[in-house]
């Protein structure tokens, strides 16, 4: 599997294509960046927009690839360390005392499509390795690259998609956006106002999950729907729906001998905020590998955002899926008084 290698560092665009792309694109304040760029209909940080044009015209799927998409702060970080565990489990049996998941992050297990170096397009297109591979991507389904989607409506790879409710996904990518942005952090309130206006990675939010949710109505064995919610509630059933959905469903002899439990402990949040690699080091676009565990709970945006706040974000999400069949809320108890500061 391969590895991500340092990506610039953000404030250092250097590439004079992306420069003359930025400067036509439509920009505002970001939450997780200080410049926020749309394009395509959804907006990113300027560090991601070179790898996603770069893998849109270059990246080359295998069929048994597997994508793991996602809004930023859905749970990136845990389900890509599940993905791996159970597409590995006959390498890498989660007991073993060497797991690869013990020493190295999720992300550098599995990278973000969008982050890698462009270089790495050239070996990881040419490889003769069949091996599955697992990438993941912030990216809405109408910006993954062709290669990926098909002209048609029918997809190549098979496309594991996470999102959780969007209280508890702007509460998260709040305290992120901040933990980056030291120096110039944004307030709750602006935060809250981009995300609702649709500014935020990946976002337009409704719209992306909305993209994946209907696709995965529509072509179920190619897109699986998972929310953040089901995986904290009911580990054990996600995990063997993810295994069959992928087609590697787990055998009575290693149901019976505990590993889906094992895999599910080996990816738990006191579990990875245990792991060395996870607590110090950075991730390739500056962020602190820790700053991917927060507080790994449901529900932790009434301890952030206002009555107010919540009820206006729900009421966001319930119109723009009205019609739909998909709901994400987990409606809410009281609030507190006082929300939280940068
Ligand atoms: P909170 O900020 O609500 O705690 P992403 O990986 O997409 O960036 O998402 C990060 C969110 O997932 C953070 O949410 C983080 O704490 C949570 N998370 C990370 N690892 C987790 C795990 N093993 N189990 C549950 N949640 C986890």
């Amino acid at each position: 599997m391969m590895e991500p290698r340092p990506a610039p560092p953000l404030q250092d665009v250097d590439n004079q294509e992306l420069k003359k792309l930025l400067s036509s694109l439509p920009k505002e304040r970001g939450i997780i960046s200080s410049d926020t760029y749309q394009y395509q209909g959804f907006w990113y940080p300027p560090h991601a927009l070179q790898g996603i044009i770069n893998c849109q015209e270059e990246f080359q799927p295998r069929e048994n690839d597997i994508f793991l998409v996602t809004p930023p702060k859905s749970g990136t970080t845990w389900l890509k360390a599940i993905l791996y565990a159970l597409v590995n489990r006959e390498a890498h049996p989660p007991q073993d005392p060497h797991h690869p998941l013990l020493s190295k992050t999720p992300h550098q297990l599995v990278p973000f499509l969008e982050l890698l170096h462009p270089s790495e397009y050239v070996s990881v297109c040419n490889s003769s390795d069949s091996s599955t591979r697992i990438l993941a991507t912030h990216v809405p389904l109408g910006t993954l690259p062709k290669a990926i989607t098909g002209d048609s409506s029918s997809l190549n790879c098979k496309i594991v998609y996470l999102c959780r409710d969007t209280k508890d996904n702007f509460v998260s990518l709040f305290h992120f956006g901040n933990d980056r942005m030291k120096t110039s952090p944004i307030s709750l309130e602006d935060a809250f106002d981009l995300y609702c206006k649709g500014i935020s990675p990946g976002g337009p939010i409704w719209d992306q999950i909305l993209g994946y949710w209907k696709e995965s109505q529509k072509n179920p064995h190619k897109v699986l729907f998972m929310r953040y919610e089901e995986m904290k509630d009911e580990p054990y059933l996600q995990l063997r729906r993810l295994a069959n959905f992928l087609g590697i469903p787990f055998f009575p002899e290693e149901e019976n001998s505990g590993l889906v439990d094992q895999i599910i402990s080996i990816c738990s949040f006191e579990s990875m905020t245990k792991v060395d690699v996870n607590k110090t080091g950075t991730f390739v676009d500056g962020s602190n590998n820790s700053s991917f565990f927060r507080k790994g709970v449901v529900g932790d945006w009434k301890n952030c955002l206002t009555a107010d706040m919540a009820s206006r974000l729900d009421q966001i999400t319930e119109e723009k899926f009205r019609g739909s069949g998909l709901s994400l809320s987990n409606i809410s108890s009281p609030c507190s008084p006082s929300p939280c500061k940068p």
